[in-house]
This record gives structure tokens, sequence and C-alpha cells, in this order.
């Protein structure tokens, strides 16, 4: 048998005995259930030992399992994934320099749209404006998705919006009451920053090639985790929340929301997303800065519009801004 398909037999023993943890699956049980001799099942159970899951092993008992690695693995996140569509393809990776880079190299390899890239850790995360995304081994989600939605370029930026809100509701599952969103699209959790989004377009003038979403999620980060410029302004579910959170679990209840509000995007755009767009908005009511390339705007937050744009109140009247990077003056 090659490693395919013992591998594939793993996941089928992954997915049998998990259904009674704790619980002893006789050898004879197990070799009968997958179809292999002895010796083929002792194999694959040391396949799914390396693979990091927690097993009990025993030669006249047979093999239990204990519990799933944390790791954001195929088999992990495919596992009570509610979704219909997206995170059905999952590339997941150890370590790369950026799954943004890594989602365009599998699209020129013709991933399908909804599929997913992970990693344990980056090397060269990014962020927006040029910055760079702390990323940490194994204690944050580190994930871009690969879509090609029938969609003009102008609509591209709500995508990031959209995002924004599947996020925020992810998050106020863990933190309810607690969460905001800082226009457009940064996720805080009591005023420090969480979460964080990238998407970059290739498209032509009337057709979106693909979007890669990047997100960024602090999950599991402790302060110790952050470097020093960042202790102050950032946070993870864990530092807010004082508890270790399962990713894998909010992986995929962030899969299912965001699968929810796309499929609203594509029809409505963020019509049917204003309202929470509003509620969670960070910005509303605050006196802000917007910088712009070289220039700088000052002016109080009035509202967000139905488009995601800001409507602000500068000396020269209302002005519907729809880019930019914000800075709170006024709390
Ligand atoms: C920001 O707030 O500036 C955006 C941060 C986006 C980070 C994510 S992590 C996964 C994906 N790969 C990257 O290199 N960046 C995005």
């Amino acid at each position: 048998m090659n490693q395919t398909m013992l591998e594939n037999k793993a996941d089928d023993l992954i997915a049998h005995i998990r259904k009674r943890t704790d619980h002893f699956f006789t050898w004879e049980r197990l070799a009968a259930k997958l179809m292999v001799d002895h010796d083929t099942l002792v194999r694959i159970v040391d396949i799914v030992s390396d693979w990091e899951y927690r097993l009990k092993v025993r030669k006249n008992l047979g093999v239990a399992f204990v519990a799933p690695p944390d790791l954001l693995t195929n088999t992990e996140i495919s596992y009570k994934l509610k979704t219909a569509w997206l995170g059905r393809t999952v590339y997941s990776f150890q370590s790369v320099k950026s799954t943004n880079d890594m989602a365009v190299k599998m699209i020129e390899k013709g991933a399908p749209e909804g599929a997913i890239v992970t990693a344990e850790e980056q090397t060269k995360g990014r962020g927006r404006f040029t910055r760079s995304w702390h990323s940490p081994p194994s204690a944050g989600i580190y994930l871009s998705i690969i879509l090609r939605p029938a969609l003009l370029p102008e609509d591209a930026p709500g995508i990031a919006i959209m995002t924004a809100v599947a996020l925020a509701d992810t998050i106020a599952h863990y933190r309810p009451g607690l969460v905001q969103i800082k226009w457009p699209n940064d996720v805080w959790i009591n005023g420090r920053k969480t979460a964080g989004i990238l998407t970059e377009l290739s498209a032509e003038r009337n057709k979106i090639n693909h979007v890669v979403v990047g997100v960024g999620i602090n999950v599991n980060h402790q302060a110790r985790d952050f470097p020093e410029e960042l202790r102050k302004i950032a946070t993870s579910v864990r530092r807010d929340l004082r508890k270790k959170v399962d990713r894998v679990e909010l992986l995929r209840l962030f899969l299912y929301n965001f699968e929810c509000e796309y499929q609203k995007y594509l029809r409505y755009r963020l019509k049917k997303s204003h309202a929470r767009i509003r509620r969670y908005s960070a910005l509303i009511g605050h006196e802000i800065t917007l910088a712009f390339g070289k220039n700088t705007k000052k002016g109080l937050v009035k509202d967000i519009d139905r488009n995601g744009a800001l409507i602000l109140q500068t000396d020269k009247g209302l002005e519907t801004i729809s880019a930019g990077e914000v800075t709170v003056v006024k709390e």
C-alpha cells in the first residue's frame, strides 16, 4: 500500500475512533473496519501518532482516541465543518513566508474557489500598508481564502468589510459585547487589535480574476508572544478571555460565518450587513484623523453608509470616504 493510501486509511481510522473518546477498539475490529492486515494497521496507527493525535495504544486492548492535535490540518478543519463549499479544499503548511503568497501559487496550479491556505507559522506575514504581521508558531490563525467572484473590480473593497463582519461575529462568540470593527476592517476586543485582513486582488478592467482574502487572528497569544511595541495595542482572544481557545473550532466557525456573509455580499453587497457594520463600529461618534497617501484629514465620524463608506464631518462639510487609514483622536 503506498503512502497516500495509508494516509487515507489514517483519516478513516481517526474518523472511526474519535466517535468514542477513551474507548479501546480492538486490533481485530479496526483491521476489519479498514480492510487491512494487522501489520498495515500498525503502520496506520504510527501515521496517526506522527500527526500528533493523542492515542492510547495497547498490545492486548487495541487503540483508543484521546485528543486531536492543536493543528490547522485538513482532517481537523473538515471534521464538523458546516460550510457548503468554503474550506472543502485545504492546503495546510507548517511554515510559509505568507499564506497570501502561497494562495497565489495555488491559484496558478488551479485551486478551486473556496480553497483555503493555512499555516502554523508565517516568517514574512504581511499586513496592510506594507507592514508585517507578527505570526508566531501555533498561536494564531494565519489563513488565506481563494475566491473567484463574478463581480466588478469596484466591488472588491467591500469584500474586506464583509470579512470584518464575519470575523467580528466569530470573535463575539467568545467575547460577546466587547468586539468592535475599526473601519474598514480591523477587529478589536476591548479596544485592542485582535485580527486583521489583507485582501489582494487580480483583476482586468471589467472582471475580477481572483481575490485572496488574508486573515490573521490572534487566538492563543500570551503577552510574551507579542513584541514589546505591540503588547499594549494588540491582544488575543486568549489574553482577553484568560482561557486557551480551540483554534480549529474558531476557524470552523469563521469559515461558516464567512460563507454566509459572502453569499449575501454577492447578491446584496453590504446592504444586508449594514446594521451590523454600524453596530460593531468603533468609530461612529469619534474624532479621527484619516491618512491617505501623503495627505491627512480630520473630522468627526457621523456614520457609515450602505456601501461601507465613512461619512465624515470635516470643516468643509460632510464627506464620504471610501479608503484610508484611521487614527482615533478623541475617544
Ligand atoms: C492588517 O491588519 O494589516 C492585515 C493583516 C493580515 C494578516 C494575514 S495573516 C494571513 C495572511 N497572510 C499574510 O501574509 N497576511 C494575511
